[in-house]
């Protein structure tokens, strides 16, 4: 007998039960297609990735660390790598961590899931920003808690709004535990946090006593612009977690990131991992641990940092050049990471787009993914570094080709309408699928 799909189901968890399938295979087999420009997925780019290294590398560590790279470990992780970790953060603004306030992660998605299950209950609610990275989303809400969402801007999240929402949910009788952020180039928005602002948020979140839980993959690619101090670095009680990632700055396929809090919530924090896998990988540990102490990263930092400084440039170029400032697009301007927004003028919806655009053979992630309330049905995530730069140029073109006939299609057709019937409203098809498509399409998308 084979189980089938319906007699599984008496079988499974509530969450399991519903927790939706991804779609974004369906995007995916589309996009894998040659002809097809992808500017949707989150990968980095294979040329960033120290091949020869590791390829020397691996066979150093294993005649170094013998058995020991093939062992389980600490809870905690490798006590060499988390030495390594330490210096590294002091590099950051934190110079007086204890290694005790490291907690090796099977990369920082592993951190968002661990947070759910220390902290958040069925129930719970977690103040996030309108975008936020999906897959933290997906996180929360397998522990049952509830996102609230504050509308970011051009600098991220508002404190006023934040506190706003923060005072109406207290009359409500609502306390939010955990405020999430991704301050640097944000995933999807490449919006980064001003000083000022987390200087702000961080006392709102005194005030009504939240955790901030501070996300940052992309903290060591910034481009141009400012340094911004990382929030834990600016926290004075603690009440800052913050996970940082090897994904992006060396490659992804090492699983491995590391959280950065207090010691006392480190300790519960290991608590939680025991069970999920006993340990993160040593062979992976120790491979980061020679790494980082044969001094390459800062070295393999630069190099990445100079593809992508390049690909950015190329990219914002090209859509200056191509949009045209009377269709009302705008788009951020991010200074470092791994994407950029693009916000359609009110009423277009980014789904309808991608059905032009995938027939122009260019795709990208409809926005509405990233909106915890179904929300920003007008906006998209461009990727720019995974594109060779030509690819780059052309998937703007076709973008922009795309936007032109669906404003061009729209005009006319809210011509027809009002000659027909001036009391009609343009009708726009499929929204609410695009809401549950667009949802299915962030998933497994944003984590790749
Ligand atoms: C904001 C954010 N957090 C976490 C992750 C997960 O990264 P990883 O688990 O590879 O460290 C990503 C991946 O793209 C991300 O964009």
């Amino acid at each position: 007998m084979r189980m089938n799909a319906t007699y599984l189901q008496q079988f499974l968890s509530d969450s399991a039960r519903k927790a939706k399938r991804s779609e974004i295979r369906e995007l995916l087999k589309l996009t894998a297609r040659p002809e097809v420009i992808s500017l949707a997925g989150g990968l980095p780019s294979p040329e960033t990735f120290p091949l020869e290294e590791i390829a020397e590398l691996v066979p150093d560590m294993l005649r170094r660390y013998g058995a020991a790279a093939l062992q389980y470990g600490p809870t905690e992780g490798d006590i060499g790598l988390r030495e390594e970790l330490r210096k590294l953060m002091a590099e950051d603004g934190l110079p007086d961590l204890s290694i005790d306030r490291i907690l090796v992660t099977s990369a920082s998605q592993q951190g968002l899931d661990l947070t759910g299950r220390v902290f958040l209950a069925p129930g719970d609610t977690v103040v996030c920003g309108l975008p936020s990275y999906l897959g933290a989303l997906g996180a929360f809400a397998a522990s049952g808690a509830r996102m609230t969402g504050i509308v970011e801007d051009d600098e991220g999240m508002p404190p006023s709004k934040l506190e706003e929402r923060l005072i109406a949910l207290r009359r409500q009788g609502i306390r939010p535990k955990i405020l999430y952020l991704v301050p640097d180039f944000q995933n999807p928005s490449g919006v980064t946090l001003s000083l000022e602002r987390r200087l702000e948020i961080l006392s709102i979140a005194s005030e009504f006593d939240l955790l901030v839980l501070e996300d940052s993959p992309y903290r060591q690619l910034r481009y141009v612009g400012e340094h911004v101090p990382n929030m834990k670095s600016l926290d004075r009680d603690g009440r800052v977690i913050s996970l940082f990632t090897f994904s992006k700055i060396l490659f992804p396929g090492l699983r491995l990131g590391w959280l950065v809090a207090d010691e006392e919530v480190v300790s519960r924090y290991v608590v939680a991992k025991q069970p999920v896998d006993l340990c993160t990988s040593a062979l992976t540990q120790l491979l980061a641990r020679e790494y980082l102490k044969t001094g390459r990263l800062p070295a393999q930092i630069e190099r990445t940092k100079d593809l992508y400084r390049e690909k950015r440039r190329i990219f914002l170029e090209t859509i200056e050049k191509e949009i045209d400032p009377s269709w009302g697009v705008r788009w951020t301007r991010p200074e470092g990471g791994l994407f950029l927004w693009m916000t359609l003028p009110d009423g277009m919806n980014a789904r309808a787009l991608l059905d032009l655009a995938l027939k122009e053979n260019v795709a990208f992630v409809c926005g509405g993914a990233f909106h915890c309330d179904g929300s920003g049905e007008n906006t998209l995530r461009l990727n720019f570094s995974y594109s060779g730069n030509e690819q780059l140029v052309e998937g703007v073109r076709r973008i922009a080709r795309a936007i032109e006939n669906m404003i061009r299609s729209r005009s006319s057709a809210e011509d027809v309408l009002h000659a027909e019937d001036p009391a009609a409203l343009p009708v726009h098809h499929g929204v609410h699928s695009l809401e549950q498509l667009s949802w299915n399409l962030g998933l497994s998308e944003v984590v790749e």
